[in-house]
């Protein structure tokens, strides 16, 4: 079916280099520029900043096995609401994706219900890679170092093999199971016969836990030239021994909650914000805006986790860990951009043009002839409260409830359609 002409007039178009006033006209889904403008459908963007779709290499859509807490139309509405074009969904589903034939099981039942565009990553389980080698069209393998929920972690044995053999990209939840076992031991048995405080869980699954398996795998990428993308980096030591694998090509993001959120917050959010590797302590905090600064930190991905409240108010040892954070991402960080805590262009290469170069995603995270036509516009001046009511996500809630943000997204376009 052919779609929409479209012309995005009199806004200002924004790339990693600058920021240009821009007409910018859509046809058949995509950017195209010499063409006849006439018959196009005009759409007013004066005062408004016109974006790259976002790019979101970190998601957990929970089909199959759990769409009760999000599936693909509500995840993907979190995702469009928010800018973000493209997502990266994570394999800890039930049953996992560790499969060729899961993983087309779950390309099938995604068609047609996901209002973005989507990637699917392959699980390793310690014993799959010959399935792994099979897999085709995927965005990578992603391979727990240790559990997280979905119990998917494997041995070290298991995972010299897979750097030594994998020649695709490996994304990698870095943290120590020995470590957090060890100090599970130690910190929960101060808590014997009453309930467990949850900023216990920072302790466990500590900065030492994340160290020492981001050395490990930082190590085997050295040493195997493997492609390594480390999730979710938290804190300030992990990010120092990346730092001296750059030159091996070791790539890593930072999701919001380790931008906005520390060990302070247990006092109000409880176990919502119970989150693996956990919320850490400010100067941690402080590390994440430091090396994102500096280019340490190559992009931010949300690491959308959904859970249910009831499963969020439960006690320390059931609540599952994770938490949502696609519908605010692109709030939170144009808020940013007006206290000038980052430039929008800086916005621009860690949500859009560094997440497409570094997974190799073709035609996206530019606006540039032939590109696709993946855009959001947003309006710098709108200033709106995070409200439970307005959240896109099943889970339905946010640990940025009440916040403020001045910045939001007005309209998404997905392949040219609104
Ligand atoms: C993730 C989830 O809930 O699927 N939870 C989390 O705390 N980040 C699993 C994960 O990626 O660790
Ligand atoms: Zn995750």
């Amino acid at each position: 079916m052919k779609k929409e002409k479209i012309l995005l007039k009199n806004g200002s178009v924004v790339s990693g280099e600058g920021t240009f006033e821009r007409d910018l006209l859509i046809e058949n889904g995509k950017i195209v520029e010499g063409v006849e403008v006439k018959g196009a459908k005009v759409i007013d963007c004066a005062g408004k900043l016109i974006l790259p779709g976002l790019i979101d290499v970190h998601v957990h859509f929970r089909e199959p096995g759990a769409s009760y807490k999000e599936d693909w139309t509500t995840g993907s509405s979190a995702a469009v609401a928010s800018g973000v074009t493209t997502v990266c969904d994570m394999p800890n589903n039930t049953p996992p994706t560790t499969t060729v034939e899961n993983l087309e099981k779950k390309r099938a039942l995604i068609k047609g219900k996901t209002y973005c565009n989507y990637g699917l990553y392959i699980g390793y389980d310690g014993k799959n890679l010959a399935e792994i080698k099979k897999a085709k069209n995927i965005a990578g393998v992603k391979v727990y170092v240790a559990n997280s929920t979905g119990n998917m972690g494997v041995d070290n044995e298991a995972l010299e093999k897979l750097f030594k053999e994998f020649d695709g990209r490996i994304v990698t939840h870095a943290e120590d199971e020995g470590i957090i076992e060890k100090n599970s031991k130690e910190f929960l048995a101060e808590f014997e016969g009453r309930e467990i405080d949850p900023a216990v869980h920072s302790k466990i699954r500590s900065v030492e836990a994340a160290e020492s398996a981001v050395k490990m795998v930082c190590g085997l990428a050295k040493e195997s030239k493997a492609k390594l993308h480390v999730a979710h980096v938290s804190c300030d030591a992990e990010v120092e021994v990346i730092a001296k694998h750059k030159e091996f090509g070791v790539t890593c993001e930072v999701a919001p909650h380790h931008l906005l959120l520390s060990d302070d917050d247990y006092s109000v959010w409880k176990n919502f914000i119970k989150v693996n590797p956990p919320v850490r302590s400010r100067l941690d905090v402080f590390s994440m805006w430091k090396n994102l600064k500096f280019g340490v930190i190559d992009m931010i991905a949300t690491d959308h986790a959904p859970h249910t409240i009831e499963e969020k108010e439960q006690s320390y040892e059931k609540v599952p860990s994770g938490v949502p954070e696609l519908d605010t991402l692109l709030p939170i960080f144009l808020n940013t951009v007006n206290d000038e805590g980052m430039t929008i262009e800086e916005l621009v290469g860690y949500l859009c043009e560094k997440p497409a170069q570094i997974f190799g995603i073709k035609n996206k995270g530019y606006l540039k002839e032939g590109y696709d036509a993946d855009i959001v516009v947003v309006d710098m001046d709108l200033e709106k409260k995070v409200e439970r009511a307005n959240l896109c996500t099943k889970c339905g809630w946010s640990p940025y409830e009440g916040s403020n943000f001045k910045g939001w997204p007005v309209m998404t376009f997905v392949g040219g359609e609104l």
